[in-house]
This record gives C-alpha cells, sequence and structure tokens, in this order.
C-alpha cells in the first residue's frame, strides 16, 4: 500500500491530493507537453518514464535532456511560452494550447526562475525545494522532502516520476526507477519508497528476481573486462588488462568466461579479499523484464550515454531499441576506459578539509567519487569563463555532519549556482574566483565535520 511510505496520515492525504491533482493536469493538457531532465542515469530514467507514460496516454511531447537547469534555459523557456500563448490567442480557432512543462530530476531548487516566467508546470525532483509547498500559481511539484522523505537516500527522481506513472496503473515502469535509484547510489541498501517501488515491481513480475551474486555477472562481458571497466569496486592494484588475465589465471579462472558459476565465484571472492570490500563484490542483482535485464549494467549503460553527451541514445536504450543499446555498450567501453586513465593519472591537491583535482568534462563526479577516503574531493573542469566543479562525499562524512548542498550553494556568491545533495552536489562559478571560492569550501566542510580532519 502506498500508504506505507508516509509517516502520518496527513501526509498520505496531501500526497493523494496532489498525485491526483498531477495526474488530472496531464490528462486535461490538449497542447504539446515539454519534459526538460537531467543527464545522469537518474534523469534519463525519469525521462523515459514520462515519454512511455505519454505516448501511452496519447499525449504530444518533447523530451529535452540538460546538464544544469540554469537561470538561462528557465528564461528561454519563459519566452517560448510566451510567444506560443500570443500566437494562440491570436489565432481564434485554437483553444487553450500553451505548453505544460514537466521538470525531472531538477526544478525544486530553480523554483524562483520558473515562478518569475509564469511556466505551467509540474515539477518531478527529489533535490531539497526551495519552496516546500506542494501547490502555487501554475505549478504542481512533488517532492519528498515536503514529506519528510529523505530524497538522497530513500527515492530518487525516477521513483518520484514513477509514483505518476503508476498512477495510470503501468507499474512495468517500477524497473526504470530502479534503475534511476542504482545510478543516484542509493541501492545500498534500498530504503524507504525505494523498497515500496522494488515491492511493486516483484508484485507485478517485472522485477523477475532478486538474487546474491558477484558483481561480475552483471555484464554481458568477458570477466576480465567486468574488473577492468568495474568502478564499484574500483581495485587500484587490478586497473590493466594484463594484471587482470594473471591475476584470474593464477586463482584458475578462465578470463574469457562472461558468466561465473558458483565455484569460481568462491574463488575469486576469497582471491579479492585483501583488495576490496566484500560488499562491493557480492551484491544483490535485480534481474528486471528488460532487453538489458541486470539494473546495475543499464543503469551504468545509462551513465555512460549521459556523461558523454548522447543521453537520447540512453532514452532510446531505455526505451529498448536494439541499436541504441549497441551503440551504449560501446559508449560504456569508452567512457570507463577514460575514467581508468584518469583514476591512473589524477593529480590530487589537498586543503585542510576538502580535496581537488583537474579534470574533464563527463568523468570528474565518478572520479570524485571513488577517490573519496577521509575528506570530501571536488572534480573541476574547465568550460568557457566558468570552472564546473562535481562534489563528492561518502556515508561516513555524511553521518559527522557534511552537507555539500550547503558548501556548493556559495558557488552563487563567486558568479555561478550550485547544489545537490548532502552527498554529491555539484557547482559552476567563474573561473577567476577558484582559490576564494576552494577557500571558504574549504571552511564550510570545516566547520560542517566540527573539527579540521586530521591528516
Ligand atoms: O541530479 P542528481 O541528484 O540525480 O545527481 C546526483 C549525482 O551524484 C548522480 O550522478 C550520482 O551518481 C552521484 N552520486 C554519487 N555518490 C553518491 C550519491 C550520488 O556520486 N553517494
Ligand atoms: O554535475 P554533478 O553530477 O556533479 O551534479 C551533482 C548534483 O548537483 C546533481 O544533483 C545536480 O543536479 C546538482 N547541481 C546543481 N547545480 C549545479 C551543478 C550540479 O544543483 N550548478
Amino acid at each position: 500500500m502506498v500508504m506505507s511510505i508516509f509517516k502520518n496520515s496527513n501526509d498520505f492525504q496531501r500526497y493523494n491530493d496532489i498525485i491526483k491533482k498531477i495526474k488530472e493536469k496531464i490528462l486535461s493538457h490538449n497542447g504539446l507537453i515539454r519534459v526538460i531532465t537531467h543527464h545522469d542515469t537518474d534523469g534519463l530514467t525519469s525521462g523515459a518514464i514520462m515519454v512511455k507514460m505519454l505516448y501511452r496516454l496519447n499525449k504530444e511531447f518533447h523530451l529535452s535532456i540538460v546538464e544544469y537547469l540554469s537561470k538561462e534555459i528557465i528564461d528561454k523557456l519563459g519566452d517560448e511560452s510566451k510567444n506560443n500563448n500570443n500566437s494562440n490567442n491570436n489565432n481564434s480557432d485554437t483553444n487553450s494550447n500553451n505548453i505544460l512543462y514537466i521538470f525531472c530530476d531538477m526544478g525544486s531548487g530553480q523554483i524562483n526562475d520558473i515562478l518569475n516566467n509564469k511556466l505551467d508546470a509540474i515539477i518531478l525532483d527529489h533535490h531539497p525545494p526551495v519552496i516546500n509547498d506542494l501547490e502555487f500559481n501554475n505549478i504542481l511539484q512533488l517532492n519528498p522532502h515536503i514529506f519528510g522523505i529523505n530524497g538522497a537516500k530513500e527515492i530518487t527522481a525516477s521513483g518520484v516520476c514513477y509514483l505518476v506513472a503508476r498512477e495510470f496503473g503501468f507499474y512495468d515502469l517500477s524497473i526504470l526507477a530502479i534503475t534511476g535509484a542504482i545510478g543516484d547510489m542509493q541501492h545500498k541498501p534500498f530504503l524507504g519508497v525505494n523498497k515500496f517501488i522494488i515491492n511493486e515491481g516483484r508484485k507485478y513480475r517485472y522485477i523477475i528476481g532478486i538474487l546474491k551474486d558477484i558483481i561480475y555477472n552483471c555484464y554481458d562481458l568477458p570477466v576480465w573486462e567486468s574488473m577492468l571497466y568495474s568502478t564499484q569496486p574500483y581495485i587500484r592494484e587490478l586497473n590493466d588488462k594484463e594484471k587482470i588475465i594473471n591475476f584470474l589465471k593464477k586463482f584458475d579462472i578462465d578470463p574469457n568466461k562472461t558468466i561465473l558459476d558458483e565455484k569460481d565465484r568462491e574463488k575469486l571472492e576469497i582471491a579479492l579479499r585483501s583488495c576490496a570490500d566484500k560488499n562491493d563484490i557480492i551484491v544483490d542483482r535485480y534481474i528486471i523484464k528488460h532487453k538489458i535485464n541486470d539494473a546495475y549494467y543499464l543503469s551504468e549503460l545509462l551513465n555512460a550515454c549521459g556523461r558523454e553527451g548522447i543521453g537520447s541514445v540512453g532514452i532510446g536504450v531505455a526505451l529498448e531499441d536494439d541499436e541504441c543499446i549497441k551503440i551504449a555498450k560501446e559508449t560504456y567501453i569508452r567512457y570507463k576506459e577514460e575514467i581508468i586513465k584518469e583514476l591512473k593519472d589524477t593529480k590530487i591537491n589537498s586543503l585542510n578539509n576538502i580535496e581537488y583535482f583537474f579534470g574533464k568534462k563527463g568523468t570528474t563526479g565518478l572520479v570524485a567519487s571513488i577517490l573519496v577516503k577521509d575528506k570530501p574531493v571536488l572534480g573541476i573542469y574547465e568550460e568557457g569563463e566558468y570552472y564546473k566543479i562535481s562534489s563528492r562525499g561518502n556515508a561516513n562524512l555524511v553521518n559527522r555532519g557534511l552537507n555539500l548542498t550547503v558548501a556548493m550553494k556559495i558557488a552563487e556568491k563567486y558568479g555561478g549556482d550550485g547544489g545537490g545533495h548532502n552527498v554529491a552536489s555539484g557547482a559552476r562559478i567563474l573561473q577567476t574566483n577558484l582559490d576564494d571560492f576552494l577557500k571558504n569550501v574549504d571552511e564550510i566542510v570545516g566547520t560542517q565535520l566540527g573539527d579540521n580532519i586530521k591528516k
């Protein structure tokens, strides 16, 4: 029962009201529906859920994938909306044909810009909202934080999108919500609403099974390649082909096997004991009704597409298009090769409470998250007059008080913007302000963690 998600009956009632209004707003809309979503796995699965839902509802729609919902983008949408409304008003034959905007995995942090542009909008987000209301002006906002549900741990944007899709009975889309949650690293373990979605997916048999297995069986690649390209875990001692093949042969495992049987699994688990956490090696695999039948592998393919700038191919993968799946598998290998190279080459700089490095667009976030140990790590790359920053922490640091959302938001003082989640956040700042920005972030993180991290 969806009621089990909520802490009290009042929240459940408020949820019921807003979800019915969202359903009605979509159903009664006659004109174009523009879906704007984020380029990472959670954004792409959110977009795919919306596309499937709107297609089935016979709606006219258009999907855009963006790296970040900036003021400039929202202002452009505002101009588009105004022009569209003006031309409708000039045409007496057209009745209400305004554009409805659905923002997925973004919008709650940019709500003032959306309001200023008077957009008719639905926001389906899991980032901490600037305004804690479900409804105001022309906007309906579904966001777990409003119900006291943690959007960094218990549900992602694709989960929020699924809550809308399930109102129409589209329970098959639960597999995309779960894939999005894995992409946002909410699967260790799945909690709260994520668990509810898994149970629903299982009940309707779209999640076919959950099995304890070795992580390297998730991919349809020879085991040596699965080991080389896996970044969860990333094993520094085994970071090239030759080392991995020798290692596997030493333990009498055929490097070209795609699926390891129980005997191989046991051998490899023991062999890896000294260099990786057992919980990263033996994982819960979610087997889903999809051409890519492992939710983790699907999330990895989508992440590679999004980060390599071909999010539309990722949408095609989610929609099970064979050509897109082929391109995504090639892109995954290329992307992971880049990550491995960066991990070998990256030079880390250290301040009192943070570490940072200069990297490349598309890879800084993942590289930063792999490098986090005792201090949060910031990956930085140049774009035009800006530096773009991905900051990553871990559960241990968050338990000690780390909140990267707060730290990245100070980008506003340095000619840019920032936000995200306590454990993973991003920002952009004007290039000239980098030193001051880093110094300020270092101080904020120091205060959050209560003292300077011991070096
Ligand atoms: O916009 P969104 O919330 O989906 O982005 C969060 C990003 O942070 C994702 O790309 C996700 O993979 C990353 N992340 C991370 N480490 C975590 C949680 C999220 O790198 N512990
Ligand atoms: O780009 P990256 O993966 O590092 O983003 C991490 C999180 O920070 C995402 O949730 C993203 O939406 C958010 N972010 C933001 N403002 C920015 C850049 C990223 O809120 N300027």
